[in-house]
């Protein structure tokens, strides 16, 4: 069991003594926590990162002669031309082989949304309500049937929601998957740190205040907490990745995963998919290309002059947001976890971190932003991969994401894409379905991914209606 006085010598070489006073009124219960937490603080790498992303914040690297990164276009008319069917058959072959895992980042929690619990819980199905969760269960558990393989599930948590997400998995039986295909690891976590000064904070005596190490952490997470090893007795080669909050992610798409493994230009290491920019100030990272190495630049960090430049024809130039899907390959994650060299970068986030103060021996309950948190981003791995590629697709197939209360990309708005992409379709199919002024759905419809996974399965169906009544709430 790690002791503070082992410790100690190390907290103190960091500048981090505070940390230490009054430690010696801790009962013997609390010191032995306060150990544990700080034995699993990197004391090397620390004053590092303090003077990295505290005392003299860089801002984030842009590299220089931005260009946007080429991808393989969604229409067949558009440069350059790939052959789709070729590429779905190497992912079908992938999926029948059992190759592929499906992968959630799941461990934010739903602040944004005003909702008190972990995301995934959140309630998304446009008819039923059902939990995002479910969405993604019901995906994994017809994409098994369909190729009759399994498809392991790995969730990242937080250990904020580990408890709470797990026990909704158990208290809905893993919506009829296999309990032992469904594997949960929470991230890793990292100190909060004193904007003005870069100490260490406490959230109170004998407490380090800490946050998720952001979606980045999952690169170790994954290594660390056997999820790979676990891929790699399974036969995995590949996993497909998502985030919590997209109930119209494809949760392992066979055209895409087949690009990611045999795409001349694709080393199989990291690929992504893009949707076209809905407007220049669409908060989502655009796929750039710079020093030769595909990036992601964050909404927030693209320079507004390049978000507002469009080409010729008027379309924006970086027009190409992140969805924030990708496939990456099992031995790319191994690398990166075990080459510290290539470890990703922090970003750093300004906010109020209610803390204790052990010199004034009292709680601060800050008005101002006080502290720092710093957090990994899984994208910041694409210019570490040997080469990525970019494939686009088409955004009401694949991006309806729930991320606030209300406004864009809530919960209305998810519903009208629902209902939306469900219409097209059923109309695909041959059913009639209604629609209003400008094109507007005049029902309320919702397809379960067990019914079908895209528009071609959903043609395979038999007992499809000839029509969907108006004012209809509809479940498929
Ligand atoms: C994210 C992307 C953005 C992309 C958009 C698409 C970042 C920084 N930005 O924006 O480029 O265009 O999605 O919808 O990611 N998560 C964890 N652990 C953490 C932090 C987050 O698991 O420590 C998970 C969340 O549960 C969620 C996902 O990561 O599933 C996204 O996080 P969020 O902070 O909501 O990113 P966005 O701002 O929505």
């Amino acid at each position: 069991m790690p002791q503070i006085d082992a410790i100690a010598p190390r907290v103190r070489a960091a500048g981090q003594e505070h940390l230490l006073l009054g430690v010696e009124s801790l009962d013997p219960a609390a010191r032995a926590a306060f150990a544990r937490q700080l034995e699993a603080i990197d004391w090397d790498a620390l004053p590092g990162w303090i003077k990295r992303y505290v005392r003299a914040p860089e801002t984030p690297p842009t590299p220089d002669a931005l260009e946007p990164a080429p991808y393989y276009p969604q229409s067949s008319e558009r440069k350059p031309a790939w052959d789709r069917d070729r590429y779905r058959g190497v992912g079908e072959e992938l999926l029948r082989a059992g190759k592929v895992a499906c992968f959630t980042v799941a461990g934010g929690q739903g602040s944004r949304l005003g909702y008190d619990g972990p995301k995934g819980c959140y309630p998304a199905g446009c008819v039923t309500g059902k939990p995002l969760f479910e969405v993604f269960a019901d995906g994994v558990r017809a994409t098994a049937a369909r190729y009759g393989a399994p498809v392991p599930w790995y969730i990242m948590t937080s250990p904020l929601n580990h408890e709470a997400t797990v026990g909704f998995f158990a208290t809905h039986e893993h919506f009829g998957l296999d309990p032992n295909d469904v594997k949960f690891f929470p991230q890793g976590t990292i100190p909060s740190l004193d904007k003005a000064t870069g100490r260490v904070l406490l959230s109170e005596p004998g407490e380090v205040a800490t946050n998720p190490d952001g979606h980045g952490g999952a690169i170790r997470a994954l290594y660390e907490s056997g999820a790979v090893k676990d891929m790699r007795a399974r036969g995995i080669e590949h996993v497909s990745y998502f985030q919590v909050d997209n109930p119209h992610t494809r949760v392992a798409d066979p055209v895409f995963l087949g690009l990611h493994a045999a795409a001349p230009d694709s080393s199989g290491e990291f690929s992504s998919k893009m949707v076209a920019k809905a407007a220049w100030d669409e908060k989502v990272g655009v796929f750039c290309k710079g020093d030769g190495r595909v990036c992601v630049i964050e909404y927030s960090d693209l320079p507004e002059s390049l978000a507002k430049e469009t080409d010729a024809g008027g379309s924006l130039r970086f027009n190409a947001g992140s969805v924030a899907i990708h496939a990456i390959g099992v031995g790319f994650i191994e690398k990166l976890a075990t080459d510290a060299a290539s470890g990703l970068p922090f970003h750093r986030a300004v906010k109020k971190v209610p803390c204790y103060d052990p010199e004034l021996g009292e709680q601060v309950d800050p008005t101002e932003p006080n502290g720092v948190k710093l957090e990994r981003f899984i994208f910041d791995a694409i210019p570490l991969a040997g080469s990525s590629i970019v494939y686009e697709t088409d955004r009401v197939e694949e991006f309806a994401p729930i991320k606030n209360a209300s406004g864009a990309d809530s919960v209305e708005t998810s519903k009208d894409l629902q209902t939306e992409r469900a219409a097209r379709w059923l109309e695909a199919a041959g059913v009639s379905v209604p629609r209003g002024a400008g094109g507007r759905v005049d029902a309320v419809i919702e397809i379960s991914g067990l019914t079908a996974l895209d528009a071609a399965h959903l043609r395979e169906r038999s007992n499809l209606p000839s029509a969907i009544e108006p004012g209809a709430k509809v479940v498929l």
